[in-house]
Formats: C-alpha cells, structure tokens, sequence
C-alpha cells in the first residue's frame, strides 16, 4: 500500500478536496496500526464534520473500516438472515421483543448490540439485568442458537470493524459525533461486516435521538441506504419519532419487563405499533410470507424470547432486580399530558443511575423512570405521574431536575403525533 503523509491529507480534506481510494486506505489502515496518532484523526474528523464525505468517499471509507477487521457469514444456516440496528433513543427496547418475534417466524436474528453511553439505553445493558445471562458468546454457539432458537443479541468482538471501536472513542470525546458521513460509516461497516444479507434500520429523530431534526435524520437514513445497497446488502430505513420517549419506562430492569409484556399481549401501543413495523420489514427483506402480530398473539414469540434467554445462560424466570428507593411525582391538577420530552426522561433515567457517563461506568439495573400517563391521556390531580427508581437516594433531586420543564399538563389532549414518519428504501 501507498504510504502518505497525514497532515497533507488533513489539509486537503480541510480545504475541501475530496480523498483518493488509496489515501482513505492507507489513513484508516495507519490509524487502526496506530501509525497515524490520535490528535491528527481528530482533526480529520472535524474536517470531515465540516466538508463532508461524497458517496464515493464514504463507500471507500466504510468498506477500509470494515477490512481492519474480520467478515463474519452466516451463509450455512438453514434460515433467511435479517438484522435491525436503531440509531438509539429514549425507551428504546424494541430489540427486546422484535428478535423474537421475527425469528417465531422462521428467520435468523443475529443482533450485535452495544451498550448505552450519556442518555441513551444500550440494549445489553438492559438484558443483564436477567439473572444469568451474558452477552459473550462463542462464534460457534452463535450459529447453533441461530440455527435452533433463531435469535441470538450479544457483544460484537474485538475483530469486528476495529478501526471504528478507535475512532468512535475519538469521535466521542473530541466533538465529532454528529456528522452524517462518519455515524453512518461507522454504523454500517459493523452491520456490513457481521455478514447480514438484509438490514433494517430505525433512524430516530426528535430531542431524544441523535439527529434532532427531521431533515438530517432522512438525510442519515438515505446515506446508509445508499452504503447498504452499494455494499450489496439489503437495506430499508424507517425514520421515526424520538420526540416523546417510546412506551411507559426508561432504564434497565425496567425495559425488560416491558418487553415481556409486549411478548405477553400486553404492552404500551407505541411499543408494539413500532415492533411490528420493523418486523414486517425485516419478514419482507427475509422473504418470509409470515404475520409477525399472530406470531405475538399466539405466544409463539414469548417461548421463543425464552428459549433465547435461556441459550445465554439466562432465567426467564427469575425476578428482575428492584431498586432500594423510590421517589413518585404526582399530577398537578386535573387535564391531559399534553407533552413529554424524551431528552428530559432520558436525561433524568441516567441520572438515577441507568446509564453510563464513562465507558467503563457500572450501571444500576433497577434505575429508571417509570411514566404513568402517555401524551394525550387525563391525568388526575395528585395522580402519580412519574415514579423515580435508584439504589442510591442521592440521585432523586438532580434527576427530578432533568424532568423539570419537560412535560406539561393542560385542558386539551392536543393532536396525536405520528410515530412512523418516513420509509427510505434503496
Ligand atoms: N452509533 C454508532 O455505532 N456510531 C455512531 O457514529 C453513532 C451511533
């Protein structure tokens, strides 16, 4: 490989040219060997964040990420493969209920999933708080689970997309997330390595999620679209509203047991409207002719998310962890929640001690926020509206803070507010 001196490239994509395939090659491959220091990355990313990357560039750049590491396949199994990835939001556990209920309905779920960073829950943090299981599982069991129980959600290894582990650590602490090109790069060279054939993704918009404006989170989803087909990879995008958090709990132990109450017939309508969605995509893409509502109704979903719990060493039996402390907010008077932010629940949750503010931070299982009400409904005066779960008592004032302002009671429910916004297919 061509070797090139980095302030030159810094430089150029500084003033606005656009990279060579050999140069994005040899940048990555250098950064990954440690060749390329730290500081000079991050001043190609803030480069990047402000001249962009054209759809050449980013097809290269994605597909060098993916080359610092390994390509995994699941070509032998006896299923259809289908992924989803959702760009991470308030309440989000769809996860939880979706891999089940797609694989009740014949298809390979393999979900490599992260774990949660600021006010964002991440989808392993949640299943820890089921006794006994573990997110670490061996290459060759991941293909006997998907094989047999069809669902497997665990930690990518080490091999996967190392350049991108790099420099999304970079990337977080030097104010360079927020750039289209490199969330959707880094995003899809982990999808696209893992060996998915189809791919579904959730692109949140709204206070909670990352793009907080409809039009970038379009533009997000169009981008990884276009990377997905051009890498040869089915890909469809739901853009979808993160502006109220999704279901009735955010935080940990709290999730699940939601989840488990979508697979029993139950569940917040928000929840099981978007679950649905996303499995009839990800049915589709498999090319599975299978109706994912009757795979729920019949609890054909539930003995699956069991048998799924159970193959990584979980009890779906067991009682979830409770937290030590409570605080209930009550209604101020009679009326409607006309508003619920999703940054302020989101906010307060991880304050109570549900997510994370370093990477190797511990989480509380039990933390979260539980609400009582969704937007639209009647409250009642000195109605609970939200309860405050902790282990630690301490946390209570900082996180009733964070949710301070973020909702409001008034005379009129208000209009409902659509959940799915826009389908992006390639
Ligand atoms: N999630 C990722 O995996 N990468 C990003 O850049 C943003 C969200």
């Amino acid at each position: 490989m061509s070797s090139y001196d980095v302030v030159d490239l810094i430089r150029a994509k500084r003033d606005g040219r656009r990279l060579g395939p050999d140069e994005i090659d040899w940048l990555i491959a250098a950064y990954t060997a440690g060749e390329v220091a730290e500081e000079q990355m991050a001043a190609m990313a803030m480069a990047i964040v402000f001249r962009g990357l054209d759809a050449a560039e980013l097809t290269r750049w994605t597909e060098a990420m993916i080359d610092t590491g390994e390509r995994m396949s699941f070509a032998g199994l006896n299923r259809p493969v289908v992924d989803k990835h959702s760009t991470g939001g308030v309440g989000d556990m769809i996860t939880l209920p979706l891999a089940p209920i797609v694989a009740a309905c014949g298809a390979a779920v393999p979900q490599l999933s992260g774990r949660g960073l600021g006010h964002t829950g991440g989808t392993l943090d949640k299943l820890e708080a089921i006794p006994g299981w573990s997110p670490d599982v061996e290459p060759g069991d991941l293909i006997r689970l998907l094989d047999e129980v069809g669902a497997v959600i665990c930690a990518p290894g080490p091999g996967l997309a190392p350049a991108d582990r790099k420099l999304y650590a970079l990337r977080d602490v030097t104010g360079t997330v927020e750039s289209i090109p490199l969330i959707a790069s880094s995003i899809m060279s982990k999808k696209i390595a893992e060996g998915t054939p189809a791919l579904v993704l959730d692109v949140k918009t709204g206070s909670g999620a990352f793009m907080r404006q409809r039009e970038q989170a379009v533009e997000l989803a169009r981008t990884m679209v276009g990377l997905g087909r051009r890498s040869g990879v089915a890909t469809v995008a739901l853009v979808t509203s993160m502006a109220m958090p999704l279901g009735r709990a955010a935080g940990n132990a709290v999730e699940v047991a939601q989840a488990v109450e979508v697979l029993n017939g139950r569940g917040p309508s928000d929840v099981v409207e978007l679950t649905l969605a996303l499995a009839r995509e990800m049915l589709t893409l498999a090319g599975l002719d299978a109706d994912p509502a009757e795979a729920l109704a019949s609890g054909r979903a539930l003995q699956t998310w069991r048998a799924m719990i159970r193959g990584q060493g979980g009890d779906p039996d067991a009682a979830l962890p409770r937290a030590r402390h409570q605080r209930v907010i009550e209604a101020p008077r009679d009326g409607f929640l006309t508003r619920l932010d999703a940054l302020a629940v989101g906010v307060a949750a991880w304050r109570l001690g549900a997510g994370r503010a370093r990477k190797e931070d511990p989480v509380q299982a039990a933390a979260g926020v539980l609400w009582h009400a969704g937007v639209g409904e009647r409250v009642r005066a000195g109605q609970p509206l939200f309860t405050l779960l902790t282990d630690t008592p301490e946390r209570f004032d900082r996180a009733a803070q964070a949710l301070e302002g973020g909702w409001s009671v008034g005379d009129e429910p208000g209009e409902p507010q659509p959940l799915l916004l826009e389908r992006i297919a390639g």
